[in-house]
C-alpha cells in the first residue's frame, strides 16, 4: 500500500512510503491467538502490541524507501541480491505438511504489480500465501486457515521468530542484513521509551538492532527485562549436572550439554520451590472420598437477603451450569427455609431441571428462602458493612476422562478451616488508593474498570481467601529460601538476578490464578484469570486452584508457558544479537544522551484507556514481597508510582477531568519533545496509537506539535477481523494507527476554508483506500485522522475569517464529516437519514459497542445529544453496551 511520499529531496524511510497494511493486519490477529510460546505468556501486561505489527514497523522504519532516487547505491543493490537474483536456497520453497513446493522467487510482487525493489522490500515483510490468492482470485473454496493467510517468508509471520526454523533465521539474516546496510554498516539504535511489555524493543533486537526499552511502572520494567533482556543475555547451550539413568545402575548425575542453560536453571529452581511448598500444604488440598484429586473449589460470594423477615445468606451464582463441554453438569440446591441454609448437589444431562442461577449480571439476586429480590446496591452496602460471606459449593476433580465435579464433602471444609486457622499475613496496601484511603475525597469516582472496592474489598489482599493467602505465603517463603540457596549454588549474581526474578514472575502469574476474583469458564472447564480485559471485575462465583495440581491454572502448568516464551526467545545459534538495555524511568526525561537514538518508536498510552499502575499493583505487591530485595530500584515506593504516569485518571486528579486531561498531555508532550532530542538526524519517531476517541487523539496530535513533531505518514493496522483477510466484510476492527513523524516545519497561518477542502480532498482518497483495505466503522473513520493532521500540521495556525484559531478538535470534527461525506457519497438527505446511510454502510445489521455507535453517530451533527435523538426516532435497538440499527 502507499502512502504519501516525502518531497524533501531526503530519501524516505519505507514506513513514511509504503507499507502492506493488509498483510500485517491479518497476522496481527492471529498473534492474538497465538498461545504457544508468545510473550504475552510470560506475565500479563495491558495493551501489547501484536509482535507482527511491531517488527514490521520497526523494520519499515529503518530501512530507506529503495525506489527513491536518492536511495544509497548500496542498499539498492541489497535489496535487488537479497531478494531478487540470490534469494537464500532455504527460502526458494514452502512445505505444506510433507509436499515441498518449489517456488524460486519468493519475493516477486503480486502479479500485475511492477517489479520494483520497493515492491519486494513490500513483499519480504509481508506477502499472501499462494492459497490466501487463490481464494482471492475465486480458484478456491474455502480461505486459507489463519496459519496458511501469509507466505510462509514473510518476516512478519509469528514462525519467523521460531529459532528453530531454518526459513526463519533466513528470513531474520536478510533483514539483519539490510537494516545493516541502511546504517552503513553500524548498529542501528531503537528507542521505546514507553516500552510496557517490550513488543517493539524484543523486534528491535531481533532485527539485530540495540534496542533500549524504558518503561515508569516496575512491573512492567521487570517484565521487560524478563522478556528483552535475561533470554538474550543467558539463553545459550551449556553444561549441567543432570541425573541419568545408566544400564545397570540407578540414576547417577553426569555432566550434560543442555540447549538452554536459563530454562534448565528456571526448571530446576521452580521445582526445587514447588516440591517445598508442597510438602508444607498439600495435605490443604484433599482428595475426595473416592480418590479422586482435587484440581480445583468453586466458591459463591453470599450477601444477606434484604427481607427483614428472611435476613438468610443469598449464595450469589450467575449460573448454575457448571460444564456445558459434552454433557452438561449443573449445581442443585437444597434449601432448607426453615433454617435458612443451603447445600449443593450435582446433576448431569437430562436430570438436570434448573440452570438459572440467583443473579443476573445487572439485576438483583434472587432470595432462595424467601423469593424476595435484593438489589446490587444493597449487595455493595453488604460488602462494604463487612456482612458478605462465602460458601464452597462443588469440587473440581481429575477423573480418568478429564474433569469432573463432586458436591462438598466434610473433609473439604475441614481442610479449609486448618488453613484459614494459620492466620498468615493478608497484604495491606490499598487497591486504588487514591479512592480508598481514609483520606479519599469524598465521592471521587473511579475510573478505571477495578469495581472490586465498591463491595469493600479494599485492600490487595482482600482479593485472596485464606488458604489462597496461605498457598501464597508458602510459595514466597520456600522462594526465598531457594535464593540463600542460590547464593551457594550459583555464583555469577548478575545470573542469581535473571533466575530470582523469573521465580518471582512464576508467582505473579500462580496468583493471577490463585485469587477470588477468577472465574470458572463452564465451556472450556478452566480458570480464568480477573486479567482478560484492563479490568479487576467482581466475580460473585468464583473458583479456587489446587495451585499443587497439574492442570489449568496451576503452579505446574504456569511455570510451562513461562519456559516457552524464555526458550522461544533464546539466543538463535551463530548470531551475534546485541542484548537489549532496559531502563527504569520517566519518559519526559530519559538518562540518556542526546541523539543516541537512530530511530523512536513507541507506544504511548492511550488517554484514560488502562490504568497501569492500578492494576499492576496487583502484582507489585507479590512481586515485592518475594523478589523486592534482589531489585530495590524497582520496590522503592510503597506501590507502584503513580504520579508521572502519561495517563488521564481522573480519580489521580480528585475527580477532576480537566486536570487529568492536562497532565496526560503535559506529559506526553515532554516525553515526545524527549523522544526528539534523544534521536539523532534526520529525526524520526514512530508513534502507535489505539483509541478511537476525538479527545484521545487532540491530546495527541497537540502532543506532537507543542514538541515539534508532524505527521509524515499514517497507517492502520488492526488487531481483530473477519476471519476472510482478503474478503473483508462489515464487523468492526479494532485497529491501532501507527503514524511516523518528522521535525514539524510549518508554514504561515492558512485559512479555515482553504484547509478545509484539502482536508476533504484528503480524506475523501484516504478513506477510498482503507475502505479497500477492509477498514469499518470508527476504526476508519479514526484512520483518517492522519492524514487530515498530515494538512492542517503544514501551517503554523488555521484562522476563519475572523480572524479566530480554528482548534484541533474542530479539525478533526471536519476530518470526521469529509469521511461522513465520503461513504455518502452521492447520497444527500437530512442528518438522520445521512447517519442511517452511513451506518448502514458501515456496519449493516450487525451489533456495535455503544461508543463505536456514538462516534459514527456524531458525525450527523448535533454532538451531545446525537445518541438520544437517533434513539429517540427509534433508530436503534439497545442492548447494555451494545446497539445495532433497526432494520
Ligand atoms: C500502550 S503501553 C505500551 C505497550 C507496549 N507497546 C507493549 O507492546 O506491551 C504504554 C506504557 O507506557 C507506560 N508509561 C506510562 N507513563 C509513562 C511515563 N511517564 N514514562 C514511561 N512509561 C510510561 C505504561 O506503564 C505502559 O506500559
Amino acid at each position: 500500500m502507499i502512502g504519501t511520499t516525502n518531497d524533501t529531496g531526503v530519501c524516505p524511510r519505507l514506513i513514511e512510503v509504503a507499507l502492506p497494511i493488509r498483510e500485517i493486519s491479518a497476522e496481527s490477529v492471529r498473534d492474538k491467538n497465538i498461545h504457544h510460546a508468545h510473550i504475552s505468556h510470560l506475565h500479563i501486561w495491558w495493551a501489547r502490541r501484536p509482535l507482527p505489527a511491531s517488527r514490521a514497523v520497526v523494520f519499515a522504519s529503518l530501512v530507506p524507501d529503495p525506489d527513491h532516487p536518492q536511495c544509497p547505491a548500496d542498499f539498492r543493490r541489497a535489496v535487488g541480491r537479497l531478494l531478487k537474483t540470490h534469494v537464500p536456497t532455504a527460502l526458494k520453497h514452502y512445505r505444506r505438511g510433507r509436499e515441498i513446493h518449489r517456488d524460486e522467487d519468493p519475493y516477486r510482487p503480486y502479479e500485475g504489480i511492477p517489479d520494483t525493489l520497493r515492491h519486494r522490500l513490500l513483499m519480504f515483510i509481508a506477502k499472501w500465501s499462494p492459497e490466501s490468492l487463490a481464494f482471492d482470485a475465486g480458484k478456491r473454496e474455502t480461505p486459507a486457515p489463519p496459519k496458511q493467510l501469509l507466505d510462509d517468508r514473510s518476516l512478519v509471520k509469528w514462525e519467523v521468530s521460531d529459532p528453530g526454523s531454518p526459513q526463519g533465521l533466513a528470513v531474520l539474516r536478510i533483514a539483519r542484513e539490510l537494516v545493516g546496510v541502511a546504517h552503513s554498516g553500524d548498529v542501528p539504535t531503537v528507542l521505546d521509551p514507553f516500552a510496557g511489555g517490550g513488543a517493539i524493543p524484543l523486534e528491535a533486537g531481533r532485527l539485530g538492532c540495540q534496542a533500549i526499552g524504558n518503561d515508569y511502572n516496575p512491573v512492567a520494567h521487570l517484565i521487560l527485562r524478563a522478556t528483552c533482556e535475561f533470554p538474550q543475555e543467558y539463553g545459550k547451550p551449556g553444561k549441567r549436572k543432570v541425573l541419568v539413568e545408566e544400564f545397570g545402575r540407578s540414576r547417577v548425575e553426569r555432566d550434560v550439554l543442555v540447549p538452554n542453560v536459563l530454562v534448565h536453571d528456571i526448571e530446576k529452581w521452580a521445582n526445587w520451590v514447588l516440591e517445598r511448598v508442597r510438602q508444607r500444604i498439600k495435605h490443604l488440598y484433599p482428595a475426595g472420598k473416592d480418590g479422586r484429586p482435587t484440581l480445583a473449589y468453586l466458591w459463591a460470594r453470599t450477601t444477606p437477603c434484604s427481607n427483614p423477615s428472611c435476613q438468610g445468606q443469598i449464595p450469589l451464582l450467575r449460573s448454575l451450569v457448571v460444564s456445558s463441554r459434552g454433557t452438561k453438569v449443573a449445581l442443585t440446591l437444597n434449601v432448607d427455609k426453615q433454617n435458612t441454609e443451603i447445600s449443593f448437589g450435582i446433576a448431569k444431562g437430562k436430570a438436570i431441571k434448573k440452570t438459572r442461577g440467583t443473579k443476573r449480571v445487572r439485576g438483583p439476586a434472587v432470595c432462595p428462602y424467601c423469593d424476595q429480590p435484593t438489589s446490587e446496591a444493597e449487595i455493595r452496602a453488604a460488602g462494604r458493612a463487612g456482612h458478605m460471606s462465602e460458601q464452597m459449593v462443588c469440587v473440581v476433580v481429575e477423573d480418568t476422562a478429564g474433569k469432573d465435579f463432586r458436591p462438598v464433602e466434610d473433609d473439604d471444609l475441614a481442610a479449609f478451616r486448618e488453613a484459614s486457622a494459620l492466620g498468615v499475613e493478608r497484604p495491606q496496601e490499598l487497591i486504588l488508593p487514591e479512592v480508598n484511603s481514609d483520606d479519599a475525597m469524598e465521592g471521587v469516582s473511579n475510573s478505571t474498570g477495578i469495581r472490586v472496592h465498591l463491595y469493600g474489598m479494599k485492600t490487595w489482599g482482600s482479593l485472596f481467601n485464606q488458604r489462597q493467602l496461605v498457598a501464597m505465603q508458602t510459595f514466597v517463603a520456600s522462594l526465598h529460601q531457594a535464593l540463600q540457596a542460590m547464593e551457594k549454588a550459583v555464583p555469577d549474581t548478575g545470573y542469581r538476578l535473571a533466575l530470582g526474578l523469573y521465580l518471582g514472575l512464576w508467582l505473579d502469574r500462580i496468583a493471577s490464578f490463585a485469587a477470588n476474583v477468577c472465574r470458572w469458564a463452564p465451556a472450556s472447564r478452566i480458570i480464568k484469570t480477573p486479567f482478560g480485559g484492563q479490568a479487576v471485575p467482581m466475580i460473585w462465583d468464583y473458583a479456587e486452584v489446587n495451585p499443587l495440581a497439574d492442570s489449568s491454572g496451576t503452579a505446574s502448568t504456569q511455570l510451562r508457558y513461562m519456559l516457552k516464551v524464555v526458550e522461544h526467545e533464546r539466543v538463535a545459534n551463530g548470531s551475534n544479537i546485541a542484548v537489549p538495555t532496559v531502563l527504569l524511568g520517566n519518559a519526559s526525561s530519559l538518562p540518556l544522551g542526546s541523539g543516541i537514538a537512530n530511530c523512536v518508536v513507541t507506544d504511548p498510552p492511550y488517554d484514560d484507556a488502562i490504568a497501569y499502575g492500578d492494576l499492576s499493583d496487583f502484582f507489585y505487591v507479590w512481586l515485592k514481597r518475594s523478589v523486592g530485595p534482589l531489585f530495590p530500584e524497582a520496590f522503592a515506593t510503597p506501590l507502584t508510582p503513580k504520579a508521572d504516569e502519561a495517563t488521564s485518571l481522573k480519580h489521580r486528579h480528585d475527580g477532576c477531568e480537566e486536570r487529568a486531561r492536562t497532565h496526560y498531555r503535559r506529559l506526553l508532550t515532554a516525553s515526545f519533545g524527549e523522544a526528539l532530542r534523544l534521536v539523532e538526524e534526520p529525526q524520526l519517531v514512530i508513534v502507535m496509537f489505539a483509541h478511537q476517541s476525538t479527545d484521545a487523539w487532540t491530546a495527541l496530535i497537540s502532543a506532537l506539535f507543542e514538541a515539534g513533531l508532524s505527521p509524515d505518514a499514517t497507517w492502520p493496522i488492526a488487531t481483530e477481523m473477519p476471519k476472510t483477510a482478503l474478503a473483508l466484510g462489515t464487523a468492526s476492527l479494532e485497529t491501532s494507527v501507527t503514524v511516523a513523524c518528522r521535525p514539524r516545519i510549518v508554514g504561515s497561518a492558512a485559512s479555515f476554508k482553504l484547509v478545509r477542502s484539502e482536508i476533504v480532498e484528503v480524506v475523501g482518497r484516504s478513506l477510498k483506500r482503507f475502505w479497500s483495505y477492509g477498514f469499518r466503522g470508527a476504526d476508519l473513520i479514526v484512520a483518517c485522522y492522519g492524514p487530515a493532521v498530515g494538512v492542517f500540521g503544514k501551517y503554523e495556525r488555521v484562522e476563519k475569517a475572523d480572524g479566530t484559531v480554528v482548534g484541533i478538535p474542530e479539525l478533526l470534527d471536519v476530518a470526521k464529516e469529509a469521511a461522513r461525506d465520503a461513504i455518502a457519497g452521492e447520497f444527500r438527505g437530512d442528518n438522520l437519514s445521512t447517519v442511517y446511510y452511513v451506518w448502514a454502510n458501515l456496519y449493516g445489521a450487525a451489533e456495535q459497542a455503544w461508543d463505536d455507535a456514538r462516534l459514527v453517530v456524531q458525525i450527523g451533527g448535533d454532538q451531545d445529544h446525537a445518541m438520544e435523538v437517533a434513539r429517540g426516532h427509534g433508530m436503534f435497538v439497545v442492548d447494555g453496551s451494545k446497539c445495532a440499527c433497526r432494520s
